[in-house]
């Protein structure tokens, strides 16, 4: 007998599908049988995402939205349940970010991070959540990020809508609990994306980097896109039934890092009673 489909016949909207982590939960998310509804700012990277899914067998389609903009949200949604008649997940993932001193961070630079990763989660799952009250059910996976733990210099503004989509998450469970729609994050830490390997091919030595990173891991190894995925799949399904309001770091431990571990390999701290 063949594993069971965790997602089976769900109809999941997945943001920020067009590349990196999103395009993988799109992809994840039909293998394990849902109906995906990928939905990206730009056509050219999101729409070859769900034609190879189609390809491939699963079911989706593609639709063309900023979560910035409400029209852009209110499309989306009116679509997926032309297309569809429900709405079962919605996996906020559209995330943008840059890091810059605090003193040049001028205004447009924090609307345009906080519109996208804050504003962006709260439109769509102010409009998602309208139609999944109407079906008594529903899953929201916002996706953060390890920051929400411990902060970056010079990521003020990312960091700011990080904490705020925690905020936002865990308010929305308990608001929402007893109509059955779940809340929940997944905070990724250092995932193996083209933005790392354009970081690491920037160095001066990729070697350097990739070791200075690893020693910041427990695992000493980042986390792939699968991973991430896999989270969200349990979370968005039945399988996470009684869990609302939780935020799962999927991070190889290195939450639970005090210092990095290259201190160690220095003998710093060798032999010392404490
Ligand atoms: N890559 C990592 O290591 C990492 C770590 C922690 C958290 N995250 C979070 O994971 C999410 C995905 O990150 P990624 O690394 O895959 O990013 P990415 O830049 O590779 O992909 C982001 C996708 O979102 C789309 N997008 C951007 N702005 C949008 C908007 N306004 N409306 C709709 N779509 C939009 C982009 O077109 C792209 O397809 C983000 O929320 C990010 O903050 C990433």
């Amino acid at each position: 007998m063949g594993k069971a489909l965790r997602l089976e016949d769900k109809v999941a909207i997945v943001t920020g599908s067009g590349a990196g982590i999103g395009k993988v939960i799109a992809q994840v998310f039909a293998k394990e049988g849902a109906k995906v509804v990928g939905a990206s700012r730009r056509a050219v990277n999101g729409q070859p995402v769900i034609d190879a899914i189609v390809a491939d067998g699963g079911e989706g389609i593609f639709i063309q939205c900023d979560v910035s903009v409400e029209s852009d949200v209110r499309n989306m949604i009116a679509k997926t349940i032309e297309t569809y008649g429900r709405i079962d997940v919605l996996v906020n993932n559209a995330g943008v970010n840059f890091m810059k001193n605090f003193e040049d961070v001028e205004p447009e630079d924090w609307d345009r991070v906080v519109n996208v990763d804050l504003r962006g989660t709260y439109l769509c799952s102010r409009y998602a959540t309208l139609e999944m009250l109407k079906m008594g059910s529903g899953s929201v996976v916002n996706i953060s990020t390890v920051h929400v733990h411990a902060c970056l210099p010079t990521a003020g503004p990312y960091d700011a809508a990080k904490w705020g989509i925690v905020g936002l998450t865990k308010s929305l469970a308990v608001e929402f609990a007893s109509r059955n729609i779940r809340f929940n994050v997944v905070s990724p830490g250092t995932i193996a994306t083209q933005i790392l390997d354009d970081v690491i091919a920037a160095a001066p030595s990729a070697d350097d980097v990739l070791n200075w990173l690893n020693s910041n891991i427990p695992m000493e190894r980042p986390g792939t896109c699968e991973e991430v995925a896999n989270a969200c799949v349990f979370l968005a399904s039945d399988d996470a039934s009684y869990i609302t309001g939780a935020n799962l770091y999927v991070d190889g431990g290195m939450t639970s890092l005090l210092l990095s571990k290259q201190r160690f390999e220095l003998g710093a701290l060798e032999g010392k009673e404490r």
